[in-house]
């Protein structure tokens, strides 16, 4: 994240459960090497003591809007010419409904309304409040407005409900935060892949897997991440070791690789699905299978599509996925890119010498909506970087279309 170095952050923090990832939040941004200054509403101090934050930021804490004291010092002005980027995490259903409606009752609303700098939110509520219509117009407007929206992500809350309404994490946020301040043509974008086989157990000594090496998934990781783009990369078991500044999430079966992905979508601009996937599993004995009888049957069982579980979001990723074939390529690719809804299908054959599977070369039929490209056989890297710059620019155009 060395796009931090020397540049000025102001951490706002809400009221909400999730203000104490605060404190974390601008401990990794200092790590970074970022200044940070936090301001913080009346609420978010029952939560977290400004005293915790003043000694991690190393900087006094700012609550008050008419504190004559910090106004002369650094008041809500000083504070938003000063500020290279403002990120408020976490940001309750309040503190949006007051910024998508211009609302400055408090120093942190006034900030961001004075702010031109980068607004980024990571907003924390009770799943309830997240889908209540309300916060969905409120977030689609501060969308619509440029402001960026950092998750939330799935899962266990606070009050002991399940869904969506949880704060990222912190070193998403920062790494997104850091994202800001790239350049390439997916700056600031968030780009969620998975690559690599899976491997579905047997017993505890062996499994159902594929010929998958990762190498085409951790190009195409590289080329994003070259690109600007923030990468969280689900990967499979391999031999790789993971491109440089690319978060790996290390998985073995289909179904981990499910959850891993399912618990990330809410961050990603977009998802590219490079891995080879289990399309079916098996229950794993609790113990190594003796071979006693001279026949076995195994019975297998479809896996989750992770693909489908991605493009049935609303809103969703700019959703791309690979496609491995042996034969009828173009037919089996059109089919896929309509019955997956996809944005684009990376079509490639498999199956001959030197190309596909645990090779360094391959050749990709790249399919989308109303047209498509050849690339004839090249590097993994080579068309790595190629197959970056055209989801980026189809990215782009579905975005200002
Ligand atoms: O890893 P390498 O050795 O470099 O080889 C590269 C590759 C051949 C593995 C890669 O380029 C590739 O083609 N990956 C997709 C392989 C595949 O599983 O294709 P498929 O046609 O079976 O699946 C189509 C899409 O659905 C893929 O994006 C796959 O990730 C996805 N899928 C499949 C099953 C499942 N349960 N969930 C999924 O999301």
């Amino acid at each position: 994240m060395d796009q931090l170095i020397n540049k000025r952050i102001v951490v706002g923090i809400t009221g909400g459960i999730a203000a104490y990832k605060g404190a974390e939040l601008v401990r990794r941004l200092k790590e970074a090497g970022a200044e940070v200054r936090v301001v913080m509403t009346p609420a978010a101090t029952q939560f977290i003591t400004p005293l915790t934050l003043q000694a991690l930021s190393g900087q006094p804490v700012h609550v008050e809007l008419l504190d004559a004291t910090e106004e002369s010092a650094m008041g809500h002005i000083t504070l938003t010419r000063w500020a290279d980027a403002v990120v408020v995490a976490p940001a309750s259903a309040d503190f949006m409904a007051k910024l998508a409606h211009g609302l400055a009752g408090d120093l942190l609303s006034t900030l961001c309304l004075a702010s031109r700098a980068p607004l980024l939110l990571a907003p924390a509520m009770n799943s309830a409040m997240w889908e209540n219509p309300a916060t969905q117009a409120n977030s689609q407007l501060l969308r619509e407005r440029g402001v960026r929206l950092l998750g939330p992500a799935d899962g266990g809350q606070a009050c002991g409900e399940i869904g969506p309404g949880r704060m990222l994490e912190p070193p998403a946020i920062a790494a997104a935060v850091a994202q800001t301040f790239s350049s390439g043509a997916l700056q600031g974008k968030t780009l969620l892949m998975t690559a690599g086989p899976t491997r579905e157990a047997i017993d505890p000594v062996r499994f159902i897997s594929n010929r998958s090496s990762g190498k085409m998934g951790y190009a195409v990781a590289q080329a994003a991440q070259e690109a600007g783009a923030r990468v969280v990369l689900v990967s499979g078991p391999t031999a790789l070791a993971p491109p440089a500044r690319v978060e790996r999430v290390v998985v073995e079966s289909a179904a981990e690789m499910h959850a891993a992905v399912a618990a990330r979508v809410a961050e990603a601009d977009i998802f590219i699905g490079a891995a080879a996937v289990a399309d079916y599993t098996t229950a794993s004995a609790p113990h190594k299978i003796k071979k006693k009888e001279p026949r076995m049957t195994l019975e297998l069982e479809r896996t989750l599509d992770i693909v489908a579980l991605v493009a049935r979001r609303s809103p969703r990723p700019f959703t791309v996925a690979f496609a491995a074939e042996t034969e009828a390529l173009l037919e089996h690719a059109q089919e896929k890119l309509h019955a997956k809804n996809l944005d684009m299908v990376v079509a490639n054959w498999v199956g001959r010498p030197g190309l596909g599977f645990d090779s360094d070369d391959n050749a990709l039929t790249v399919l989308w909506r109303d047209g498509g490209v050849d690339w004839p056989a090249a590097g993994k890297i080579a068309l790595a970087r190629q197959l970056i710059s055209l989801i980026a620019e189809r990215y782009h155009a579905q975005h200002t279309s």
